[in-house]
C-alpha cells in the first residue's frame, strides 16, 4: 500500500480547524484508492513563539526533510508584531525548501459566489503562477538615519536569469499540460521596471521558442488588475514575479469567491512542496467552528496532484464541486455558510 508522510503545521487561529477537515477528506479519499497517510504535527506558530521566542528552528528544517510534503494551516496572531511569524515561518520555509513556484488556481464553482456581475463558472477559470522566492522578497536593502527626517530606505527587486528561467519554463510546461486555451500571459511592468521587466520579457520570449504550441501574451500588472475584473474569461495561465503575484492573487481570490475557497501550492518541482489555504488565521473566528475549510481541502487536492496522485486530487476536486452544487453550503464566507466547519468537512468527505 502506498504511503505518504505529510508534515502538518496547523499554525495559528483557525488554521488547526481547517487543517483537520483537510485531513479528514484526505483520509477518506485515500481509503478509496488504497493510499495511506501518516500525518505528523508540528507546533510552529504564535503560541510556540510567545512561549519560547522561537519561530522555526534550523533543526525543524532538517526534520521536515523526511516528509513528502508540508500541509500548512495559517500563520499570524494579533499578539505578535507583523512580520515576525510571516518571515520566521512561512517565508523561511519557502526559501529553505526552494519552493520557487507559487501555484494559485482561480476557479469559480457557483455564479452566486462571484462578486462580478454576470460572470459564470466558465468565465473564471485560470491559474496564476507566481515566482515565490525572488524579487523584493529576497530581503536585500537597508535603512540609514532611521527615525530622522533624513531616513532613506531601499528594498531591492532582485532576480537572476536562473530564477526567472526556471519559473517561466515551469509556466510554459504547466500551460501545455493544462491544455485549455494554451495561452500564457506574462504579467510585469516593463514600462517602468526596465531592468527586471526586461529580463522577464527576454526570458519569456527565449524559453517560448521551445513551446511553439503556446500562445504568448503580455499584460502590464496594472492593466491585468483591470482585465481580471472586467474580463476574467480572457485568462488561461498567468506567470509573474513574486510581489505582483502576491497582489493579483488576492484580487483573483475574491473573484473566485474569496479566501474561503482560494488555495495555493508552494512548489519545488524537484523537492518538498507546501500547500496552504490562502486565507489568514482569521483570529476573530477562532474556535467557533464557523470558518470555511474548503480552501484547506482544495490545498489538499493540490498536494495530491503534485505528489502524482492525480486520481485522488480530482476525486477531492469533484467532491468540493458536488458539495457546493448540493446547495447545502449557503455562502463561502465564515459564519454564513449555513453549516459548521466540521459539517462542511463531513459533507466533502462523504462525497469523495
Ligand atoms: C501570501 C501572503 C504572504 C506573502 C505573507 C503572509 C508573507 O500574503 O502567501 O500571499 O506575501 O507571500
Ligand atoms: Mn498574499
Amino acid at each position: 500500500m502506498k504511503k505518504y508522510k505529510i508534515a502538518v503545521i496547523p499554525g495559528d487561529g483557525t488554521g488547526p480547524e481547517v487543517i483537520n477537515e483537510g485531513i479528514k477528506v484526505l483520509n477518506s479519499a485515500g481509503e478509496k484508492y488504497g493510499v495511506k497517510f501518516e500525518f505528523v504535527k508540528f507546533d510552529f506558530g504564535a503560541e510556540r513563539y510567545l512561549r519560547t521566542g522561537e519561530t522555526l528552528p534550523d533543526s525543524a528544517i532538517e526534520d521536515l526533510k523526511n516528509f513528502d510534503a508540508i500541509y500548512l494551516g495559517a500563520i499570524g496572531d494579533p499578539r505578535v508584531k507583523p512580520g515576525i511569524l510571516e518571515l520566521g515561518i512561512l517565508l523561511k520555509l519557502r526559501f529553505a525548501f526552494d519552493q520557487y513556484i507559487n501555484l494559485r488556481p482561480v476557479k469559480l464553482y457557483r455564479e452566486q459566489d462571484c462578486p462580478l456581475k454576470d460572470k459564470k463558472p466558465e468565465d473564471v477559470d485560470f491559474v496564476v503562477i507566481r515566482e515565490n522566492t525572488g524579487g523584493v522578497y529576497t530581503g536585500i536593502g537597508g535603512v540609514q538615519q532611521k527615525n530622522t527626517k533624513n531616513e532613506v530606505a531601499t528594498q531591492v527587486m532582485l532576480y537572476s536569469y536562473f530564477q526567472v528561467e526556471r519559473c517561466i519554463r515551469y509556466a510554459y510546461e504547466y500551460t501545455r499540460k493544462r491544455n485549455k486555451k494554451k495561452q500564457l500571459t506574462l504579467v510585469h511592468k516593463t514600462n517602468v521596471l526596465t531592468y527586471c521587466g526586461d529580463l522577464w520579457w527576454r526570458v519569456f520570449q527565449e524559453v517560448g521558442k521551445d513551446y511553439p504550441d503556446i500562445k504568448q501574451d503580455y499584460n502590464h500588472v496594472d492593466a491585468c488588475c483591470m482585465w481580471m475584473v472586467k474580463s476574467p474569461e480572457y485568462y488561461d495561465v498567468i506567470v509573474t514575479e513574486n510581489m505582483f503575484g502576491d497582489i493579483i492573487t488576492d484580487l483573483a481570490a475574491i473573484i473566485q469567491g474569496g479566501l474561503g475557497i482560494a488555495a495555493g501550492g508552494n512548489i519545488n518541482p524537484e523537492g518538498i512542496s507546501m500547500f496552504e489555504p490562502m486565507g489568514g488565521s482569521a483570529p476573530k473566528y477562532t474556535g467557533q467552528n464557523v470558518i470555511n475549510p474548503l480552501a484547506a481541502i482544495f490545498a489538499a487536492s493540490m498536494m495530491m496532484d503534485v505528489l502524482g496522485e492525480e486520481k485522488i486530487s480530482s476525486l477531492i476536486d469533484e467532491a468540493i464541486k458536488k458539495a457546493l452544487l448540493s446547495g447545502k453550503i449557503k455562502s463561502l464566507s465564515a459564519g454564513k455558510m449555513g453549516l459548521s466547519t466540521t459539517e462542511v468537512g463531513d459533507l466533502v468527505a462523504s462525497l469523495v
